[in-house]
């Protein structure tokens, strides 16, 4: 029998048998020493270094998993040094590993939509699993596939081949065929916790914190100011473009979800912070949005004919008798402005102009809604901004100053400068100022809420969107920047909040969502090889079918149309499928996150990406092998020699499959096996895929 060897890690002392290597001691106490390509019962390969300690009396950290113990040793495993060599092994492994690991567009929506899941569920034609997988982010999917400006599409992978998924539209759809026939999906709500949260606000914000604390089987009632639920959705958007039905049908099933709902409530007016405190309420999530329009801050503001974007927008809404003559100006160039001109043609206005002190290129409103309103007729007026406004014999009239491009601004937007001289007027029988929206900023201080420094927002902890009283949350419009004005990010900031009032009401510690590792691609999008999207053949999407503009402009009927089910299909298998399949297991990104490793440190280049389908059982994607030699080992103890080997050199090392040796059934086991011990997503089992199935590449190797 072998003699005994004592040892000291990270001050215990273990025995073990002489031979035994430091990996094997410090498993013996349950000390987790990280390995990449170590595995028991195979000889070490010595690539990863992740497993290095100190010892003392030797210079060098050496690696645990081939070092042999000898008597009276002591080892570190977590010394500050180690760690910085095990965040720098990992940085120069990562360095030329090419993959996302999660799908941009996944990564771009603001409220974490499952975008490739529920892709393929449309493809496969599994619609209502692709409602409870886009459910999963989207309380409103049907709401947000109508008017999101999607800015997951301006990321999909897709617009190197031709152009991106339509996102927006497929979630729509997905939502819309499932609500027809009232077989609308709602969540279950959890247990029941005994705690209750009350939401102030029945916005897109409100209305996801609301869907989210259900599930986690909390109590909520939420407040509101209006007699109806929806927001700006429904008080600001006009229905042409959100159908108040539809609108109505996915707030209903958040509603039967279990929520009391108390409208005509005014927080300020009708009740305070500290009544809901008294009733027992023991969270509060704000979700008030940014309900007043920002003041044009010129002479003849107040002059009747003038009206704020979101009043005029919510006068409409509420079905209110408006006389705005024919002659209408909108000042502004965002949303806001774009559905005011909209609205004031629907209202019977024949000369409707938008003033913007800027140019078409820069106006903050999306293109496609810009175009639109030009085919309903409306005009602009670029370099041009109001200086003041006087009442006329027959109407209004607005000096105007002309207006040029200058240097950038904050927003990386071209100053508008005024052109010295150069002034006119404008007629109009209404003046709508559309210029952006504020929030109460009285009322919420009134309420003991710090603001920003600027006094635009209400103050929060962005992780965890905490205010600075600790039970009250907030989110949406009121604590947004201005890029952040959108419905996805206020449902993101609802969902957000409510993991983290989950935390605080169940006694964890209030830290948001857990952090992630995520590596893309290329190390910025420029640097993507093209090769990831050789051999996939063009194919662009089906436009929306719409309204015609003549059918439009006397009614508020929808005017995109939706799609039909086999161009929703067709769509949605354009899909590459991004994002890894290992991405839930994979070894290395769990230690690039416990090390805080930066995949872009190193310069280089990545690796291309390539993957390999011809075999039935496995895919390889070769270029995220991190070479740890672990299929080439295993390969040597099976009967089915050497499916895996490595060819070339250096940089150039790589993974090179035999898969005629994979033919009988010991070499389908080990290709099997291999996927399970890959530490990356360099093999995957086909079986283990899921939604990282591409129907758009080719069957073939590329
Ligand atoms: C005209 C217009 C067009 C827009 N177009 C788009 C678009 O196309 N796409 C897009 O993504 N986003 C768009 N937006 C922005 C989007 O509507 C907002 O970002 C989003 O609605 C913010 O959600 P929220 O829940 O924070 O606030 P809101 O939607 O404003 O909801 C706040 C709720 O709180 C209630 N409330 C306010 N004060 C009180 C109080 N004191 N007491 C009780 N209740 C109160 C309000 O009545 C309201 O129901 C648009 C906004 C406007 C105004
Ligand atoms: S909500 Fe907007 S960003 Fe999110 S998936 Fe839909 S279209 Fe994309
Ligand atoms: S191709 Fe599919 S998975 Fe890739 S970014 Fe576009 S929608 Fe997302
Ligand atoms: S493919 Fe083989 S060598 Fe490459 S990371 Fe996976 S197991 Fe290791
Ligand atoms: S060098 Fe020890 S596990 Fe890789």
């Amino acid at each position: 029998m072998s003699p005994d060897i004592i040892l000291t890690i990270d001050e215990k002392q273990v025995t073990v048998p002489a031979g035994a290597t430091i990996l094997a001691a410090a498993n013996k106490l349950g000390i987790q020493i990280p390995t990449l390509c170590h595995k028991d019962g195979l000889e070490p390969f010595t690539s990863c270094f992740l497993c290095v300690v100190d010892i003392e009396g030797r210079a060098n950290p050496a690696p645990a998993c081939s070092t042999a113990a000898t008597d009276g040793m002591v080892v570190q495993t977590q010394s500050p040094r180690i760690r910085e060599t095990r965040k720098m092994c990992l940085e120069l492994l990562l360095s030329d590993h090419c993959g996302d690991c999660i799908a941009p567009c996944v990564l771009t929506c603001p409220a974490g939509c499952n975008i490739q899941e529920f892709l393929k569920d449309i493809a496969e034609g599994r619609n209502d699993d692709a409602v409870h997988a886009i459910k999963e982010a989207l309380p409103i999917p049907g709401a947000l596939g109508r008017i999101c400006p999607r800015p997951c599409e301006a990321q999909c992978r897709r617009v190197r081949v031709e152009e991106p998924l339509a996102i927006g539209w497929l979630h729509r759809y997905a939502a819309d065929e499932n609500a027809a026939g009232g077989r609308i999906h709602r969540p279950a709500p959890g247990p029941d916790t005994g705690k209750i949260v009350a939401v102030i606000g029945a916005g897109p914000a409100g209305m996801a914190a609301a869907f989210f604390l259900r599930q986690f089987g909390h109590a909520v009632t939420v407040l509101e100011a209006q007699p109806e639920p929806g927001g700006m959705l429904r008080w600001g958007i006009p229905a042409y473009r959100l159908p108040r039905e539809s609108l109505g049908k996915e707030l209903n099933a958040i509603i039967e979800m279990g929520i009391e709902m108390r409208y005509d409530r005014v927080l300020g007016k009708d009740f305070s912070l500290a009544d809901l405190r008294r009733e027992g309420f023991h969270a509060i999530f704000m979700a008030v949005g940014a309900p007043y329009s920002s003041a044009l801050q010129v002479e003849g503001e107040t002059l009747p004919g003038v009206l704020g974007g979101v009043e005029f927008l919510a006068r409409s809404a509420h079905g209110k008798k408006m006389h705005i003559g024919k002659r209408v100006v909108v000042v502004g160039g965002g949303n806001t402005a774009i559905d005011a001109v909209r609205t004031a043609r629907r209202l019977g206005a024949m000369e409707v102009t938008i003033l913007y002190r800027r140019t078409r290129t820069e106006m903050p409103a999306l293109p496609v809604e810009v175009q639109e309103a030009e085919r309903e007729g409306v005009r602009f007026r670029f370099l041009a901004a109001p200086l003041a406004i006087r009442k006329q014999d027959h109407g209004l009239a607005i000096r105007c100053q002309q207006m040029k491009l200058g240097e950038p601004d904050a927003s990386g937007r071209r100053r508008p400068v005024p052109v010295s001289g150069q002034e006119f007027d404008l007629e109009a029988d209404t003046v709508i100022a559309a210029i952006g929206q504020k929030i109460d900023a009285g009322m919420l201080r009134q309420e003991g809420l710090e603001l920003d420094a600027q006094g635009t927002a209400i103050r929060v902890n962005s992780a965890t969107m905490q205010t600075s009283s600790p039970d009250v949350f907030a989110g949406g419009d009121a604590v947004a920047c201005e890029d952040q004005k959108i419905a996805v990010w206020a449902v993101g900031s609802g969902r957000l909040a409510s993991i983290a009032i989950d935390q605080y009401l169940t006694g964890q510690p209030v830290v948001g969502r857990p952090a992630v590792f995520k590596m893309a691609m290329g190390k910025d999008p420029e640097t993507i090889t093209s090769r990831r999207f050789a051999g996939i053949e063009k194919n662009e999407r089906t436009p929306m079918r719409e309204l015609e503009p003549e059918d439009r402009v006397t009614n508020f009927r929808e005017v995109e149309l939706g799609l039909t089910p086999d161009v929703a299909r067709g769509e949605a298998r354009r899909c590459l499928a991004c994002g890894c399949g290992a991405a839930g297991d994979c070894v290395i990104r769990e230690y690039a996150l416990e090390y805080g490793a930066d995949p872009d440190r190193f310069i280089g280049a990545r690796r291309d990406y390539t993957v390999n389908t011809e075999h039935p059982d496995i895919i390889l994607e070769p270029g995220k092998c991190v070479n740890c030699g672990l299929c080439v080992r295993l390969g040597r103890d099976a009967d089915a020699l050497g499916i895996f080997g490595f060819v070339d050199r250096g940089f150039d090392t790589r993974i090179q499959p035999y898969f005629e040796f994979a033919a009988n059934e010991a070499g389908k086991r080990l290709c099997l096996e291999c996927a399970e011990a890959c530490p990356t997503g360099a093999i995957l089992k086909r079986s283990d895929l899921g939604a990282h199935i591409c129907f758009a590449r080719p069957p073939e190797s590329v």
